[in-house]
């Protein structure tokens, strides 16, 4: 039990059709209590934002993009803006997604860019960070989570993580199967804690950091249950509906 409200974001990667997500949706919408004692939040592709922004009107479903322009406009092709996004009715974005990171040679600079640019245009940045399987294995994964972390906290400064959210996504546990266990993960929470702590207490206490990798309604509940795990970042399992149902409910009771 903590005094932050958790939340729970689906991270739909590169999944989806008009069809799929209107069927997701309404079933999210019919199945989500209106009182729900915690944010839920759908990350679907860019090009079905606007279309999800209609379709979650009115209902306690937020919307988030996956990925942002560290720019602003201009000669960038292949980019959509933080203030596009606005536009569209997102309020959160993921960043510096492992698999961006992996796959698409985001460094710990531009993730730092793109928080900045999301904060200032208003959007709540979710941060991802996490080690790779080698880097657990060398036992440098709290070393590499305090790079992650601090490459950011130098360019906005820790007064704007009062504006936004923390991601541990162990690398080796997205779309393995294999989940941190809630000790392991919680070991790294406590660490992102007291790193944002170092700069500034208050605004640590405060800041909500969701677990990813792996998780389902059937673990979901005993990585909710840890001191410092305030909910979590979804990608599989948010593709379900009966199955992202159940991990809001273990978050909203975890609270
Ligand atoms: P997963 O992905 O739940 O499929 O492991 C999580 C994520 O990458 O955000």
């Amino acid at each position: 039990m903590s005094n932050r409200r958790p939340l729970v974001a689906g991270n739909w990667k590169l999944n989806g059709s008009r069809a799929e997500n209107s069927t997701l949706i309404s079933a999210l919408r019919t199945g989500l209590p209106t009182q729900l004692r915690a944010d839920v939040v759908v990350c679907p592709p860019y090009v079905y934002l606007a279309e999800i922004s209609a379709a979650i009107h009115d209902s306690v479903i937020q919307l988030g993009a996956q990925n942002i322009a560290a720019e602003d406009a201009g000669a960038f092709t292949g980019e959509v803006a933080a203030s596009m996004l606005r536009d569209v009715g997102c309020e959160y974005v993921i960043v510096g997604h492992s698999e961006r990171r992996a796959l698409y040679g985001e460094t710990d600079v531009l993730v730092a860019a793109k928080v900045a640019t999301a904060l200032r245009c208003g959007l709540t940045p979710i941060l991802c960070v996490g080690e790779t399987l080698a880097e657990r294995d060398a036992a440098t994964t709290l070393d590499v989570v305090r790079r992650q972390l601090g490459a950011v906290l130098d360019v906005v400064g820790i007064e704007a993580f009062a504006a936004g959210l923390v991601a541990y996504e162990p690398v080796w546990a997205i779309g393995t199967g294999r989940t941190a266990t809630p000790i392991q993960a919680q070991e790294v929470h406590a660490e992102i804690r007291a790193t944002l702590a170092r700069r500034n207490a208050t605004i640590a206490a405060a800041v909500r950091i969701l677990y990813g990798g792996s998780v389902k309604a059937s673990n979901a509940k005993d990585l909710f249950a840890m001191a410092d795990i305030d909910g979590g970042l979804i990608g599989g399992a948010s593709l379900e509906a009966a199955g992202f149902l159940g991990i809001c409910k273990a978050a909203a009771e975890s609270y």
